[in-house]
């Protein structure tokens, strides 16, 4: 069933876990995360970058997970992933998103808070749920010194501000992580996580989260993540599964049977991180 992002996340705040928020760029990466949600009796977030929607198209993409979702016997979000302008987000809330992300992080706070206002107006009258994004993730180098997390790592007081001037639904925070393939292992602040979570008591998201040990994730849950963006550990599912059909039938040429495999690849990698993130069985 499609659901709403606030109705899946404030749950997981309340009963501590994490929900899995997959990126979906075609059918089979979305058939794979619901076959995952639905083998792990899970709720899920599916999520669409605007260059998703820029590849695929809005409306092919309503239409697929809107059926999926209607399909599914478990919650359903559809959620627009680092919406950054208007036009896109409006064009989600029209097209049957029921939860979009504004992504302001690189504005000066107060602007930040002014333009996602702007944004809550809008969807809230069409009851579609907000997270907002204070902090800067990426290029987090090894060895990042403590100025330089000061600067760009998000402060406890200024989300307390934030969610006080904004009473947004859930809020990313730059706490270590960065989008894409790490360099070396990500160390996570949570003691920040900790304090940002004691602060604001909403639920918290996140992002970068591929290639995150195991362990950190767990903690992670247990300090107040309730969602956990995942885009970069299903591509590489997606492209390893394509290489191996390609390494055992070099003359392939069927579509069914090129993706397939890859379907399946990306099912078990959804799984896992649903199994990690304490949502397997929440449903
Ligand atoms: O955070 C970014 C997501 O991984 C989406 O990436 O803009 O290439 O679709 P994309
Ligand atoms: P990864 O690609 O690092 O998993 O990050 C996904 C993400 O944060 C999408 O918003
Ligand atoms: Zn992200």
């Amino acid at each position: 069933m499609l659901v709403t992002g606030k109705e899946i996340l404030d749950k997981a705040h309340k009963e501590g876990y994490a929900v899995g928020a997959f990126n979906v760029n075609n059918m089979e990466i979305l058939q794979a995360v619901i076959a995952a949600a639905e083998e792990e009796r899970s709720p899920v977030i599916i999520q669409t970058s605007e260059g998703a929607i820029k590849y695929a198209g809005v409306d092919y993409l309503s239409a697929l997970v809107t059926l999926a979702a209607r399909k599914a016997t478990v919650p359903v979000a559809l959620h627009l992933d680092h919406g950054t302008s208007y036009e896109t987000i409006i064009s989600c809330i029209r097209n049957g998103w029921t939860s979009v992300m504004y992504d302001g992080s690189h504005h000066s706070l107060d602007q930040n808070i002014a333009e996602t206002n702007e944004i809550i107006k809008v969807a809230r009258a069409a009851g579609v749920s907000v997270e907002a994004e204070l902090g800067r993730l990426g290029g987090i180098e090894d060895n990042i010194s403590v100025d330089e997390k000061d600067a760009r790592f998000t402060h406890p007081d200024e989300a307390l501000k934030f969610v006080q001037q904004t009473g947004v639904d859930s809020l990313a925070v730059a706490i270590g992580t960065a989008h894409g393939k790490y360099k070396g292992v990500p160390v996570l602040d949570f003691d920040r996580l900790q304090e940002i979570k004691n602060l604001v008591n909403i639920p918290i998201v996140l992002h970068g989260a591929s290639g995150v040990p195991e362990e950190a994730i767990r903690k992670a849950c247990t300090l107040g993540v309730n969602k956990i963006n995942i885009d970069t550990d299903v591509r590489q599912a997606f492209t390893d599964g394509i290489k191996s059909v390609f390494e055992k039938t070099p003359d392939e040429f069927d579509p069914r049977k090129i993706c397939g495999p890859a379907r399946e690849e990306m099912k078990k990698v959804v799984k896992g991180k649903m199994k990690m993130f304490g949502c397997s069985g929440k449903a």
